[in-house]
């Protein structure tokens, strides 16, 4: 579960990035993340990946509460915690079997059990048989499919997207849509989009964010800025 209480984000120059937000996701929960540019969307994702303390509040991931001790676990806790960005971030000098199995070699998984891995999540992805290419061989929405298959393997049973469809073409932006579709009650799943057309008809929960308040949170549904 993920629990934010009373959650406020102020950074060095008096930027308020977040203020006084609260929510839970339990497990397995589809959300998407909404509001305009500046909301505070990508502050909440920085503070699921540990990247940020909060300045105060609480933000508790799986029963551990994000504080200056736990950043000493770090390693430990993102291993649970897949993510996806707009700009894909793939490794061009890696081929996708690479990039995807980086992240159990570095955990030195066994190479046995890594191959079965990565085959099965670029299967879940729909790009078996590219495993060997290269990032420059491969289109825009095949590059944000390697990233999700990357997000997904070790286990880890937190996805958070950041504007993951927003390089991409409409159809294309749907079919990588369809995949997150694809992982729903398997993960926990947390995507920050512009994208008003795929969130209003998924009809999922909507947390709306605008100025760095939560302004309203939606179990099913769709949203009017
Ligand atoms: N590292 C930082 N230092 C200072 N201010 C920051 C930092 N990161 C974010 N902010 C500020 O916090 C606010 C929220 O930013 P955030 O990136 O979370 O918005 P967002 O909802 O993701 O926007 P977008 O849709 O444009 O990606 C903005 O006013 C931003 O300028
Ligand atoms: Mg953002």
């Amino acid at each position: 579960m993920i629990a934010f209480e009373n959650v406020t984000k102020r950074f060095p120059l008096g930027n308020v990035a977040l203020e006084s937000v609260s929510f839970t996701v339990n497990d397995n929960d589809f959300v998407f993340l909404v509001g305009p540019s500046g909301a505070g969307k990508t502050t909440i994702l920085r503070l699921i990946m540990h990247e940020y303390l909060p300045s105060s509040g609480n933000v508790t991931i799986n029963d551990q509460v994000i504080s200056s001790k736990s950043f000493r676990k770090i390693h430990e806790l993102r291993r649970q915690i897949g993510v996806i960005f707009q700009d894909f971030k793939i490794l061009p000098e890696k081929n996708v079997y690479e990039n995807i199995s980086l992240s159990l070699k570095v955990n030195k998984t066994p190479s046995s059990q890594i191959q079965q891995e990565v085959l099965k999540a670029l299967s879940l992805v729909g790009l078996s048989k590219k495993e060997r290419v290269f990032p420059s061989q491969l289109s825009a929405g095949e590059l944000q499919r390697v990233a999700i298959a990357r997000a997904i393997v070790g286990n880890r049973d937190i996805i958070l997207a950041d504007e993951p469809t927003g390089n991409l073409d409409p159809k294309t932006a749907w079919e990588i849509m369809k995949i997150f579709k694809k992982l729903e009650g398997r993960k926990t799943i947390i995507i920050a989009t512009h994208n008003t057309d795929i969130v209003n008809s998924l009809q999922k929960r909507v947390i709306l964010m605008k100025d760095g308040r939560l302004i309203k949170d939606m179990k099913k549904g769709g949203y009017e800025l």
